[in-house]
């Protein structure tokens, strides 16, 4: 998988997403992420890239000539116009199943905003993918871009090491991950579940099924509504659909 982050901050990505399993990654050739910055595509001889909006109002915008020739080098290095994601609070919000979709790509580009926003013009011309990480406000799009990077990563094969870890996780069924121990059996007077100790598969993966729901029920109850459970489970655990109470 290979990403383009186009942005006016390219050392905050790389270094953001230098450590830990992304960095590993990176390192064993799996992921590339490569920082373009968007002021080396400048034509202004002050190496300016932003202007007044028309129309008045606070802020700046970042101009529509150094976002599209930024682009088009990134176009041209790869021989095909890339699905580009324009990271934005006006965006679809970003799930756990976009990540599984967004890692079937071999290239992603992230457009990161900053000021007010990006000229509308350059957008039209580039962007196939409006994504927000959530209902708020951030001062730019790489900190979105790099929690969009870290989450689909996960997501391509063999960024994992251990294949099983991606496997059974929050979300998975619209569920949220159960409870985990390690040893020392009793820790501050508490004990791990005997269920778990038992050895016997099936009780733990019931158990492990059980602990799901019934988190899920109390954390999130917006999202079970919306998980697969089965009619059984619906009942003992008394889950609805909205707009069905009763
Ligand atoms: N830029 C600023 N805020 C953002 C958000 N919530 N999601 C994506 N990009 C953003």
């Amino acid at each position: 998988m290979d990403y383009y982050i186009l942005t006016l901050f390219p050392e905050m990505v790389i270094q953001g997403l230098n450590a830990s399993i992304i960095g590993r990654a990176k390192e064993k050739g799996i992921l590339n992420i490569e920082a373009v910055n968007i002021r080396d595509y400048t034509k202004d001889r002050h190496q300016k890239v932003d202007d007044y909006p028309y129309g008045g109002g606070a802020g700046m915008v970042i101009q529509a000539q150094p976002v599209y020739d930024a682009f088009l080098a990134v176009k041209e290095r790869i021989g095909f116009p890339p699905r580009t994601i324009y990271v934005t609070p006006q965006g679809k919000t970003f799930t756990q199943e976009m990540a599984k979709e967004f890692a079937k790509e071999d290239v992603l580009v992230f457009l990161c905003g900053h000021y007010e926003g990006v000229d509308e013009r350059a957008l039209e011309e580039t962007v196939t993918d409006y994504v927000s990480i959530g209902d708020y406000v951030l001062t730019g799009g790489e900190l979105p871009a790099m929690v969009m990077i870290d989450a689909i990563s996960r997501m391509v094969p063999d960024v994992l090491t251990n294949e099983a870890s991606g496997m059974f996780e929050s979300f998975e069924g619209n569920l949220l991950e159960y409870p985990q121990y390690s040893r020392p059996y009793e820790w501050n007077g508490k004990t791990v579940p005997e269920a778990l100790l038992s050895g016997d598969h099936q009780k733990i993966a019931n158990w492990r099924r059980e602990q799901s729901i019934l988190r899920t029920k109390k954390r999130r109850p917006d999202l079970l509504a919306q998980a697969d459970l089965t009619i059984r489970e619906k009942a003992v655990y008394q889950v609805y659909e909205i707009g069905k109470k009763d």
